[in-house]
């Protein structure tokens, strides 16, 4: 029953008996990805872009090689279309600093939903709050599902942007992009997708979804830390002003000013993450050699064994869709009368480790009702014997609390 095809990859999983089902947060990473950055250090180690002997030259290459992986990885038009950032969140800054300050002014609107990250809602409130433009949020229903009208009123002749989470990291629901992308583009609003909890778990096509921008974060895709991506439409990135100055992003500088470096190294200010994005490269490799199709499948399974054996515990309730079709692997919980953090502690004491608070995401869980949650977040490597020790667990919290059941 167990599927363990690719557990064997996971050095962490190997060395450690922890049930590790905090993916959503961070993903574990295979030895591909640990050694890709290893080798650049043992092999290529230079500042990229910069000199001009053989292994500085060597650094730029094995870089630029990473970011042409990128770009068939999301099928972007162009490398000059990939950014490469810290994480998500600097991606969105990037977005909302460059171009929303910029383009964005008094009397217009920004539409965002309440379930947005707070990574896709704090830089629109500083935008609004900077420029005057009204910030609208689009409601959801509770299953994560929006109504045809908030679409529709939300998304109207005064939006400008248009900016919204793939993949719910709380409620794990996939939102309608190219719905969403129709009505903008109709009304002249670009859309920036927060990919960070979609692009590790199925596939990306930036031009089918005609997205504008799309941001997302290595570390989630089982790549390394501190290296994130944004794609941006060619002709709105030419048009941009860069986010940060410094070395690296020039052409030439004169006491007075600077010619600024072509795309994309006009925005990628100061020495770059190069091992970072070669870490990228390799996880991506991977993950399309393990390929979405299982990838979704193996998810789908899990999630769908979590929930029915959550469904017999009395006491809790799962947020969002009753499908677990509708999860991408998240399954956000309560458990009456318990604090998510007593959940998650008793859970560690049983060797298992879930997020609890409020997930980045505090207005998404006023508007449901609810201060904190517990989330279990399922990769393709977990196996239905985590899934059940995990379900044993839970069914054990009120117990551990004093309950009679
Ligand atoms: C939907 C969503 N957006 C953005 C982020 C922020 O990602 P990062 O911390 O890698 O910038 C997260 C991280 O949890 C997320 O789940």
């Amino acid at each position: 029953m167990t599927e363990k095809k690719y557990r064997k990859d996971f050095p962490l999983l190997q060395n450690n008996d922890t049930i590790y089902i905090d993916n959503a947060a961070t993903s574990q990473r295979p030895a591909v990805v640990i050694e890709a950055e290893k080798k650049f250090y043992e092999e290529a180690n230079a500042n990229p872009l910069r000199g001009f002997y053989p292994l500085s030259l060597e650094a730029t290459k094995r870089y630029e090689d990473s970011r042409t992986v990128v770009k068939a990885f999301i099928n972007a038009r162009s490398e000059q279309e990939i950014i490469f950032t810290r994480n998500t969140t600097e991606s969105i800054n990037l977005i909302a600093y460059s171009y929303g300050l910029n383009n964005i002014k008094a009397g217009d609107e920004i539409a965002i939903t309440i379930m947005e990250h707070h990574s896709n809602m704090l830089p629109w409130q500083m935008v609004a709050k900077q420029t005057g433009a009204t910030l609208r949020y689009l409601e959801c229903e509770k299953d994560g599902t929006f109504a045809e009208e908030t679409l529709k009123e939300g998304i109207n002749s005064r939006t400008k942007l248009v900016a919204m989470t793939q993949v719910s990291n709380v409620l794990g629901c996939v939102n309608p992009i190219e719905k969403v992308v129709r009505l903008a583009h109709e009304v002249g609003a670009v859309v920036v997708v927060d990919g960070a909890q979609s692009v590790p778990h199925m596939a990306t096509d930036v031009q089918a979804l005609d997205v504008d921008f799309l941001a997302f974060s290595g570390h989630k895709l089982m790549g390394p830390m501190g290296i994130g991506v944004l794609y941006g439409r060619k002709e709105l990135l030419d048009k941009m002003p860069p986010f940060l100055t410094g070395g690296e992003m020039i052409q030439s500088v004169t006491r007075e000013g600077a010619v600024y470096a072509e795309l994309p190294h006009k925005f990628e200010a100061g020495t770059v993450n190069a091992a970072g994005a070669v870490g990228l490269a390799a996880a991506i490799k991977y993950v399309e050699s393990v390929g979405f199709g299982y990838i979704e499948e193996r998810e789908q399974a899990l999630t769908k064994r979590a929930m029915k054996g959550l469904a017999r515990v009395p006491h809790v309730t799962v947020l969002g869709s009753d499908d677990p079709a509708n999860h991408t692997g998240i399954v956000a919980f309560l458990i009456d009368g318990v604090h998510p953090h007593d959940v998650s502690e008793i859970l560690a004491s049983d060797g298992i480790d879930v997020r609890a608070g409020h997930h980045c995401a505090q207005p998404l869980l006023t508007y449901l009702g609810v201060h904190n949650a517990t989330r279990a977040s399922f990769m393709f490597y977990n196996t239905e014997e985590e899934v059940d020790a995990f379900v044993k667990s839970v069914a054990g919290v009120r117990r551990s609390m004093g309950y009679g059941e």
